[in-house]
């Protein structure tokens, strides 16, 4: 890392304040660096992805003077990599980017691809741009010891990949017994290429998601993200998107174009590797249904997702809402139980 910095005459680090302290080795190197360092500590999560917050950082780096010709780095989350990935692709019109995640889901998906975002008026990642990153440094010592609840949040996103094209992955995981096992077992660096090549793939040929191959990474993410602003961000990406994909899937069975071994094999990784299910009931319909009218894939008032209709083939499809929240409720009634109580 230090020799890639060292071309730059100044560099700033936004750095997670829970990665600083857990890992108090891997920074200090920076200190040795030829050019300036200014250094931004966050306290990190989907606060974090706010207006202020992006304002603060943005003041920090005209108060300091910062330079054009900078690097930005980051080290943390996909919550930090979202906010540093914005103020890189705005400040001054775009400092030079890179990429340390430490998280099994920023790892595998979200350092790569160019997205990045903060949430606005309660909607996910309303303002953001495209913005790639010049370098990405993945160091899969940061995960391997990490809390379990971290690891299941990344599997959510793999079991996407394997999902949507990568069988090799799908493969893995079938063989593998549970979280903790694939967590400190050698085949996680190899998942985590796999995906990323996929994901690099889909998006080297629709960079700003306009209806190209990028679309497949989707998948899910239309209820996931709903599931997220429902829950005021207290689930996380990766277990909203594992819930997401079983509705998307069962949406896709309900309309005739998803084969329903699909969603069998996802509720089997799902019960292997403990990610969990979100209850949808305890969100409340009419909130999920809110935000899901708010997606940004809206099109002539009609959601537009993308589906896997086998292993080899997405299908697009374009709901009316209300359609969305009668599969829904559907959904609802044959999956999750209801608490009853007896007078
Ligand atoms: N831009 C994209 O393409 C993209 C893709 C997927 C997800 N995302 C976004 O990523 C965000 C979620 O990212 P996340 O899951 O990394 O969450 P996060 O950044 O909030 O990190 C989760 C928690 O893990 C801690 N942490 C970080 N590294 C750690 C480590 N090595 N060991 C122990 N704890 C560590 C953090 O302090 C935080 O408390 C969401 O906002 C989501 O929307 C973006």
């Amino acid at each position: 890392m230090v020799d890639e910095v060292d071309r730059y005459s100044h560099v700033v680090l936004m750095i997670s304040k829970t990665v600083d302290e857990l890992f108090p080795e891997t920074i200090p190197k920076l200190g040795s660096i030829r050019g300036e360092l200014t250094r931004i500590t966050l306290n990190d999560g989907e606060s974090l992805k706010s207006i202020r917050n992006y304002q603060k950082v943005m003041r920090v780096l005209i108060e300091r003077g910062i330079p054009r010709d900078s690097l930005l780095a980051y080290v943390g989350g996909g919550t930090v990599g979202d906010l540093a990935g914005f103020v890189a692709s705005t400040y001054k019109r775009g400092v030079d980017l890179m990429a340390v995640p430490t998280t099994l889901l920023s790892q595998v998906d979200s350092c790569m691809g160019g997205k990045n975002g903060i949430n606005f008026s309660g909607v996910k990642n309303a303002i953001g741009t495209f913005y790639n990153p010049s370098s990405i440094i993945i160091d899969v010592d940061f995960v391997k010891n990490s809390a379990p609840d971290m690891i299941r949040d990344g599997l959510g996103e793999i079991m996407k990949y394997s999902l949507i094209g990568e069988h090799t992955v799908f493969n893995l995981l079938q063989n593998g017994t549970d979280a903790e096992t694939l967590q400190k077992g050698d085949s996680l660096s190899r998942i985590i290429t796999l995906c990323l090549k996929l994901k690099a793939d889909k998006v080297s040929k629709d960079f700003r998601d306009r209806n190209g191959e990028r679309r497949d990474l989707n998948f899910g993410h239309t209820i996931a993200h709903a599931i997220e602003s429902s829950s005021k961000n207290t689930i996380h990406h990766g277990i909203a998107v594992a819930t997401g994909m079983l509705v998307e899937l069962y949406i896709g069975e309900t309309m005739g174009v998803t084969d329903k071994s699909l969603r069998s094999s996802l509720s089997g990784m799902m019960a292997r590797y403990s990610v969990p299910r979100i209850q949808l009931r305890s969100l409340g319909l009419d909130t999920i249904v809110s935000f899901i009218r708010n997606d940004k894939k809206s099109v002539d008032g009609k959601i537009a997702m993308r589906i896997p209709s086998d292993m080899e083939t997405m299908v697009d499809v374009a709901i009316d809402p209300e359609v969305i929240r009668s599969h829904i409720r559907s959904y609802m009634d044959s999956n999750e139980s209801v608490a009853r109580s007896t007078i």
